[in-house]
């Protein structure tokens, strides 16, 4: 597919299929499409139907916005979120008004220096408003350039957002740059949706390389997930005569605050310590199966044993210690892997009982 070729398979697709009756098509203005840019940043489309009208019977113009106390712009942004956004609107307001006569600057490097405006709303305001050829790459739009050239790398890095924005400019084409901008935003938001695309719609489906590759949903490449951590513990599942088992509450502040938990041990060696303590005897030793718990921000592998004990002398109840009865287990909170563990015990002393 040639690079003219993009764009008319993109317009003619919009022609029949995209949006042509959202508010700010209406009537348009850099104003008008600067408002509804900064108020579709973060917020659906769905949303911004409720407020973008109302907004702009209120403050009509840029200087309104300019001139009007902040609270009044709080007040018809409340709802929306991301106040900065709002804050930002009426900061711009103030330098259009003021540093440009109330016009906007027909010239993306300008239009990019007012507070709140990314180089993707940049874009958008100067093509959707003004016809300006000039490529966006917001996230839906990043989506479908992404999957179209299988672009490889986390567009979040310098070197592959380079990229991406080379992909959007080489697609965008000079005539009717609006009805593109629009189109390109429509296919990311009704198309080439994030989990499910409708490649079967779609006007670019035989020359995606995603698609031919059967792999939509591998691009964008995700962030990278840093390599967090890890730590071993050998946690022993004490069992006693009566298919019980030790555990202990964990203090009530920091991992597993408050939780019941086998204990933990450096080493193999520490059992005996552990097994003196509670004045038990060691029986026979089973290793279990490992088991990788990830936390926020480290991984924690586990290597459980079973481990019988008998009892003697006296017993003495202590405080958070508890002997856990397999077979009618308290209602305690426990911790996940915990839980996990004590079940395969169940299990196996299940089984030893009954064979
Ligand atoms: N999201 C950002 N800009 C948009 C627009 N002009 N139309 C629909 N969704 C958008």
């Amino acid at each position: 597919m040639r690079d003219e070729q993009f764009a008319s398979a993109v317009l003619e697709w919009y022609d029949r299929h995209g949006r042509h009756d959202l508010p700010w098509q209406q009537g348009i203005t850099p104003y008008r499409v600067w408002v509804s840019e900064i108020m579709l940043q973060q917020t659906q489309v769905s949303t911004v139907l409720n407020y973008f009208d109302r907004f702009m019977a209120s403050l009509p113009t840029v200087e309104a916005l300019a001139a009007a106390p902040e609270d009044e712009v709080l007040h018809l942004w409340t709802g929306l979120g991301y106040y900065t956004r709002a804050r930002n609107l009426q900061k711009t307001a103030k330098i259009v008004v003021e540093q440009y006569a109330g016009e906007f600057p027909r010239d993306v490097e300008k239009l990019v220096e007012l507070p709140g405006i990314g180089l993707s709303t940049a874009g958008a305001i100067a093509s959707l408003s003004m016809g300006l050829r000039a490529p966006i790459l917001d996230g839906n739009v990043k989506r479908v350039l992404a999957r179209f050239t299988a672009q490889e790398g986390y567009p979040g890095e310098p070197k592959v957002a380079k990229q991406l924005w080379n992909t959007a400019e080489r697609f965008t084409p000079y005539d009717r740059v609006n009805a593109y901008t629009q189109a390109m935003m429509d296919m990311g938001a009704t198309l080439c949706t994030r989990s499910k695309p409708s490649c079967l719609l779609c006007p670019l489906e035989h020359h995606c390389e995603a698609h031919m590759l059967g792999l939509e949903t591998r691009y964008p490449i995700p962030k990278p997930r840093k390599t967090i951590p890890q730590k071993r513990t050998l946690m022993p599942l004490l069992a006693n005569a009566e298919g019980e088992i030790l555990l202990y509450r964990r203090p009530s502040t920091g991992l597993w605050g408050g939780l019941w938990s086998l204990p933990e041990l450096d080493d193999f060696d520490d059992i005996a310590a552990l097994v003196q303590q509670h004045s038990l005897a060691l029986g026979t030793q089973q290793e279990l199966p490992g088991l990788v718990h990830t936390f926020s921000h480290f991984q924690l592998a586990i290597e459980p044993w079973l481990i019988r004990v008998h009892a003697y002398g006296h017993h003495v109840a202590e405080a958070d210690w508890l002997w856990y009865n397999l077979a009618t287990p308290p209602r305690l909170g426990l911790a996940a892997p915990v839980k996990k563990l004590l079940k395969r015990a169940a299990d196996l002393i299940h089984a030893g009982e009954t064979s």
